[in-house]
């Protein structure tokens, strides 16, 4: 058997997989995130290894444990996690969705400047990225950041709980805004930049590599008395391209979870000139371009639980008839915005409404929206030459079939739906299963696990409606940006 855990941010998420790539069983366990002040985001790393460790055991109970091989972590991007000499955590983990560093971000974007870091890492820098993180430590957590021993990345840190290896795989390296993308190395000079040491940093892996075995410990406390294998896993975007099959060349998936992602696998390492979408390393080995709204799913989450008081997703969606007739925009930036305007302060907007808008109007007008932030990404793609025409997708509001054709419509793409689908998880079990040899390659695992049941294909008249209300959606940010500061 192979596990394939996904450190998502409201959840760890399990699976299963036998060596033919059959999912046998999901567990899935919840923790808090907070919000300490307006624009920030930590979560404790104790609470997502407690609630692994408590999901593993459920998900292995009654089968026998010496057919467990292997495991494969994704997990969410970005976050800093730091712990001193005796490996205790110093402080909450500061998210990917964190806007804390401002200062930091301009200070990094203007005076080291955008041309040296995209020369030296291949990005530029984004409130989020863990370059911004640490320099906002070094500046007002000064005690704590000199009691920094290791720096890691989320999912490693579980990774380290699980062998007592301190590592990281290039996938996940390649949103630290501390790492070479196109050479899959540190970077010298950010390491100074960021007033750290290269002892602070982990080995770096491909995602499909073996850092260790499962400690004694843990093997005792879970019940296991065979070697099982931990491999250095990667991202959560790339972990969910591996586990819908996006590897290659030129293939796309789009994760509508709590961030909306645009993936594109490349065999080259490709820039966008005004790197508002990532270059980053793939966990296929080659690398991929990456475009991130922080809020995606999470705008649907936030209208119905928080605005609608319902957790009745489904049934609001029923009430919505005719799609792109709806007067109503939305803008998703909730928590800020990353890609394309790279603006932390941007927040959420209504316009439109009149005396005869309905509940179902503005619930329809978040799916839209959301799905016009999409295509903001998609367009910087196009203008780099990159246009795939068909995708994947994956992520927590892909359950909604609506979501999916308002999607296809806007983005004029062919959308595949998954069976089965599980994203991050599955990519993990997957990068497990190959390494252990039970596929020969992540091709032809993905090949084998990966099946397409059903295909949304634009329809013409939606799609023109759709091009009409884009060309209004794109002029709302750039009217209104300047209140935001
Ligand atoms: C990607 C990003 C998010 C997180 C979500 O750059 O920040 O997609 O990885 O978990």
């Amino acid at each position: 058997y192979y596990i394939g855990i996904d450190l998502g941010t409201s959840s760890v998420k399990m699976l299963l997989m036998d060596k033919d790539g059959n999912i046998l069983k999901r567990v899935s366990k919840d923790y808090p995130i907070s919000f300490p002040h307006p624009g920030w985001s930590e979560q404790n790393p104790e609470d997502w290894y407690k609630q692994t460790l408590i999901g593993l055991k459920e998900l292995i109970i009654n089968i026998s444990k010496e057919k467990i091989e292997g495991i494969g972590i994704g997990g969410q991007m970005h976050g800093l996690v730091v712990l001193d000499e005796k490996d205790c955590v110093i402080r909450p983990a500061i998210l990917w969705n964190d806007n804390r560093t401002i200062k930091e971000n301009e200070y990094l974007n203007e005076v080291i400047g955008k041309d040296f870091l995209s020369k030296n890492t291949g990005n530029i820098s984004f409130t989020g990225f863990t370059a911004s993180k640490l320099l906002w430590m070094k500046n007002n957590e000064v005690d704590k950041f000199k009691k920094i021993s290791k720096i890691m990345l989320p999912k490693d840190y579980l990774v380290y709980k699980f062998t007592g290896v301190h590592s990281t795989d290039v996938s996940d390296a390649s949103g630290t805004l501390i790492f070479d993308v196109k050479n899959r190395c540190w970077s010298k000079e950010m390491i100074d930049i960021c007033g750290i040491k290269r002892e602070q940093l982990p080995n770096i892996y491909e995602s499909y590599e073996v850092v260790g075995n499962l400690n004694k410990d843990l093997m005792e406390e879970l019940g296991i008395n065979t070697k099982v294998k931990i491999v250095a896993g990667a991202s959560d975007n790339a972990a969910a391209a591996i586990g819908t099959g996006t590897i290659g060349n030129g293939n796309c998936n789009l994760s509508l979870g709590t961030s909306g992602t645009v993936f594109i696998s490349s065999d080259k390492f490709i820039e966008d000139e005004n790197n508002s979408i990532h270059s980053f390393d793939h966990a296929d080995g080659n690398y991929h371009l990456l475009g991130c709204m922080l809020s995606a799913a999470s705008c649907n989450k936030w209208w119905n639980d928080e605005i609608l008081k319902t957790k009745e997703y489904k049934k609001e969606q029923e009430k919505i008839k005719d799609l792109a007739e709806n007067e109503v925009y939305f803008l998703p930036y909730l928590m800020g915005e990353r890609s394309p305007y790279n603006d932390p302060n941007a927040r959420g907007v209504f316009i439109g409404m009149n005396m005869n808008t309905k509940r179902e109007d503005m619930t329809l007008a978040v799916l839209e929206g959301v799905s016009f932030a999409f295509r903001d990404i998609i367009e910087v793609s196009r203008k780099l030459g990159v246009n795939p025409t068909n995708t994947k997708i994956c992520g927590g509001g892909a359950k909604s079939k609506l979501w999916i054709k308002i999607l296809a419509n806007v983005l004029n793409m062919n959308i595949e739906i998954i069976e089965n689908e599980e994203g991050a998880s599955l990519g993990g079990a997957i990068l497990a299963a190959v390494s252990c040899g039970a596929f020969a390659s992540l091709e032809e695992a993905t090949n084998k696990i990966v099946k397409i049941s059903e295909i949304f294909m634009p329809e013409e008249s939606l799609v023109k409606k759709y091009e009409k209300k884009y060309s209004k959606y794109k002029e709302i940010y750039p009217s209104i940006k300047n209140l935001y500061k």
